[in-house]
């Protein structure tokens, strides 16, 4: 068996494996993305996508789909890669094929990284002693009483629960007014650019976030459409946030995908929620979902009205080309990961 970097002519042959793999809908969704998830990536030089494959003779029998991302850390610039679509041929699994691809892949980039694992990929980076740092806190702000619906509950229940929670939502759901000005953006220009390198130093671990790749990201995506919006100040960018509205089994939805200020403007991030309630409730939104890791961005959610829920939302990384303090991995408040990060929001 070999392992070895994608070539155009595996397409066909990648496509039917994930189609065993994941299923149909997940393929189709897949093949929606593919060209501007792993060719358009502006961190793909060439466009040469970033997917090892694993090869017996001339059958394709597993992959490693990857996302290379410029991660900063501690104020150093390493080469990062989220891994994601991973998988194995059915009647080929459990017998070390993932083992080798993980490695692979691990061996060939600066930082290696996974978030929203599957549970087998998530026993696997585990049993290789990845190291562990998630969930990534997850945060929900009730707008309406329904929020509190949950599908598995009767409806007799959800009835009488949106009824006793009805106090609460009319407390932390009250309209506030914005501390700074807000603008609709279409594209992010380079402010944006300078923005991120001059707050960069301030995280210890997130990916770069500058106009290319916030462009990329959220500007063009295909398979979703996301309302962006910047905070400005004195003429000047002083962050972002990214949204986008859906409808889920039991209500709509807001989901914050992704919000960037510097980490102790407290009135800036808490203008961009503002913000964002206004336009959750605009669009008859029952509630706003988030998902922040910065100690910072999870105490203004808090104090705007955001709960802390369960996360599934797991989280495992590996930094290979930086010496790193021994405790980098248990002090994750000051770094920056959200929804918006991988291609967890798809
Ligand atoms: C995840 C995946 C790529 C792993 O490949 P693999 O070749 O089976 O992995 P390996 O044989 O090298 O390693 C096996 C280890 O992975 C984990 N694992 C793999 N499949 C598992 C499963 N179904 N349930 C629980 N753990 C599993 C276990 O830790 C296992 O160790 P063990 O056999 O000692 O218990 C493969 O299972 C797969 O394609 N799964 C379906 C797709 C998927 O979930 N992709 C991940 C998307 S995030």
């Amino acid at each position: 068996m070999d392992i070895n970097r994608y070539r155009p002519e595996d397409r066909r042959a990648v496509d039917a494996l994930y189609r065993r793999v994941f299923g149909h809908d997940a393929a189709d969704a897949s093949r929606l993305r593919w060209d501007w998830q792993y060719r358009r990536n502006p961190n793909n030089p060439g466009g040469e996508p970033e997917i090892w494959i694993a090869r017996e003779g001339p059958a394709i029998v597993g992959q490693y789909a990857t996302m290379p991302v410029r991660l900063a850390v501690k104020g150093r610039e390493v080469k990062g890669s989220w891994g994601m679509d991973v998988m194995v041929a059915p009647e080929r699994q459990r017998q070390g094929l993932g083992e080798l691809l993980f490695r692979t892949w691990d061996r060939n980039v600066g930082a290696s990284l996974g978030l929203g694992l599957s549970d087998a990929s998530y026993r696997l980076f585990q049993k290789l002693r990845w190291p562990d740092v998630g969930p990534v806190p997850c945060f929900v702000k009730p707008l309406t009483r329904r929020a509190f619906r949950r599908p598995n509950w009767p409806m007799g229940l959800n009835r009488l629960v949106s009824a006793m929670m009805l106090p609460i939502v009319k407390i932390v759901a009250r309209t506030r007014p914005l501390n700074a000005e807000v603008r609709l953006l279409h594209r992010f220009d380079d402010s944006f650019t300078e923005f991120w390198e001059s707050i960069a130093p301030r995280f210890d671990l997130s990916v770069r976030r500058d106009a290319a790749y916030l462009n990329w990201k959220f500007a063009s995506a295909p398979h979703v459409r996301y309302a962006i919006v910047a905070l400005v100040r004195n003429g000047q960018t002083a962050g972002y946030a990214v949204y986008r509205h859906l409808t889920e089994p039991r209500g709509r939805l807001t989901l914050l995908v992704d919000l960037l200020t510097e980490p102790d403007d407290e009135p800036g991030i808490a203008t961009l929620l503002r913000w964002v309630d206004r336009e959750a409730r605009e669009a008859d939104s029952d509630k706003i979902r988030a998902f922040a890791m910065h100690a910072a961005f999870r105490r203004v959610l808090r104090h705007s009205g955001y709960f802390q829920v369960k996360s599934t939302m797991e989280f495992v990384v590996k930094i290979n080309d930086v010496d790193l303090p021994a405790d980098f991995y248990e002090r994750t408040d000051g770094w920056h990961v959200t929804l918006g990060d991988s291609d967890q929001d798809r």
